[in-house]
């Protein structure tokens, strides 16, 4: 079987070397891939949101079946575009990805279905918001409409903040067309949770829970980045908790999706805050988290292409999903100065025989060098917890590049939490 998987960081890197454990794969192709993501896939120069290249590509080279990754091109119809090809392809068509791709819609989809979310209003007009600003409850919490790179999202903590806020993303525009629309919410509190799911529409079956770090620095301190580390199972996500969120938020979102002629069929990302009030959704991606992704397939024990195959056949119900009782710690490497500015290029030497994602690298002349802000993750797993965290920094003493940076605290308040 010939693969394809469309995209090039971390995420990806796991998700191709969890396929390649099925026997039947016989070439995997990642588009556009990365230098690290070489050694387990061959990689083509087509980028990410290029969809008429990459189904042009998927046609020639006899694609049986694609992965479609990232956000940009789900929400931009890459895969309406590989299936009206004839091609199979894992991942949610445009009409289901609008739950990522528009806040604007996730939020009044909530509503509309009564499952459990932070209080808001919409503005499409600047003046309109400020006004409503005079009197909102503060800290409040002000996102673009659509996908911003992960950053159209701002924690106000003084009215003169919030104001700030709206005018950039709606006046300034610094998120382009995304802040066309704007959401006002109310502040929520409580343990983040982050909930992978499959679903082909029908069935609905959660993968072990996991908690990101997306912090610069330890002690959640410094700016927002993509994730600094990851770990699974997520200790505040108990059974009780997992009952409610599959009763309250996980089947009523894809019976909403349903009813809305959007049915979803793939991965479907709950992020949910456990508020004194109960867990509520912050927000939905349409696709694997990434750096979630780096942590959850290492303790997933099935196969994954065949749930994917299963998934786009419609008979999840009758696939084989088993996750190990275990725990997986995600460290992840990045270049010092990320998520500002850093210098890229530095030869990176690394275990091969060891579960290291590679997110930001490319080769030269046969050397792996350094070429992003997030470089690596480094994924160990174990019996306990504890044990996964200390596994996962020794083999982070097992990898150097000049300018590397990675958090000493990932999985830190599980740890906490567990005791
Ligand atoms: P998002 O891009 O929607 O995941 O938001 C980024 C981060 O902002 C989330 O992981 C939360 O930590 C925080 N956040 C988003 N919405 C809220 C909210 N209503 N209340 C408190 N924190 C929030
Ligand atoms: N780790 C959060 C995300 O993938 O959006």
């Amino acid at each position: 079987m010939k693969v394809m998987v469309v995209g090039g960081g971390g995420r990806e890197h796991a998700i191709i070397k969890k396929i390649k454990e099925n026997k039947s794969v016989s070439e995997i192709f990642a588009l556009p891939g990365n230098g690290g993501i070489a050694a387990d896939a061959t990689c083509v120069n087509i980028g990410a949101k290029d969809i008429d290249a990459i189904v042009a590509f998927a046609v020639e080279n006899s694609i049986d079946f694609a992965v479609v990754a990232p956000d940009d091109p789900l929400v931009l119809g890459c895969v309406d575009a590989l299936n009206a090809k004839g091609i199979k392809t894992f991942g949610p068509n445009k009409a289901a990805a609008i739950i990522e791709g528009s806040k604007v819609f996730s939020k009044n989809l909530m509503k509309k279905y009564n499952i459990p979310t932070a209080q808001y209003e919409v503005f499409t007009d600047m003046d309109a918001a400020l006004n409503y600003l005079e009197t909102a409850p503060i800290p409040t919490v002000v996102k673009a409409d659509g996908l911003a790179l992960g950053k159209g999202v701002i924690i106000a903590e003084t009215r003169e903040d919030a104001k700030d806020a709206v005018k950039s993303i709606m006046g300034d525009k610094v998120f382009g067309e995304s802040g066309s629309s704007i959401v006002i919410e109310e502040f929520l509190t409580g343990p983040e949770v982050s909930v992978l799911s499959f679903t082909d529409g029908e069935t609905l079956i959660p993968m072990v829970s996991s908690m990101d770090h997306k912090r610069a620095l330890d002690n959640d301190m410094g700016l927002n980045t993509g994730g600094m580390g990851t770990v699974a199972p997520n200790p505040y996500y108990t059974e009780e908790i997992a009952k409610e969120c599959m009763e309250t938020i996980f089947i009523p979102t894809v019976e909403a999706m349903n009813k809305e002629g959007r049915s979803f069929s793939g991965c479907l990302y709950f992020g949910l805050m456990l508020t004194p009030n109960g867990p509520k959704v912050i927000e939905y991606n349409c696709r694997f988290g990434d750096p979630e992704t780096q942590v959850v397939l290492p303790l997933l024990e099935s196969d994954l292409l065949d749930i994917m195959l299963h998934i786009s056949d419609k008979t999840l119900k009758d696939a084989d999903v088993r996750f190990s009782s275990g725990s997986a710690c995600c460290v992840v490497m990045a270049s010092k100065g990320y998520p500002g500015k850093y210098e890229t290029g530095f030869e990176i030497t690394m275990p091969l025989d060891k579960n290291i994602y590679v997110a930001g690298a490319k080769l030269d002349n046969g050397k792996l060098l350094t070429g992003g802000g997030r470089v690596l993750g480094v994924t160990e797993t174990a019996p306990t917890l504890k044990e996964a965290i200390e596994k996962a920094y020794k083999t982070v003493k097992e990898v150097s590049f000049e300018n590397a940076y990675c958090r000493s605290d990932i999985g830190a308040r599980a740890l906490k939490a567990n005791n």
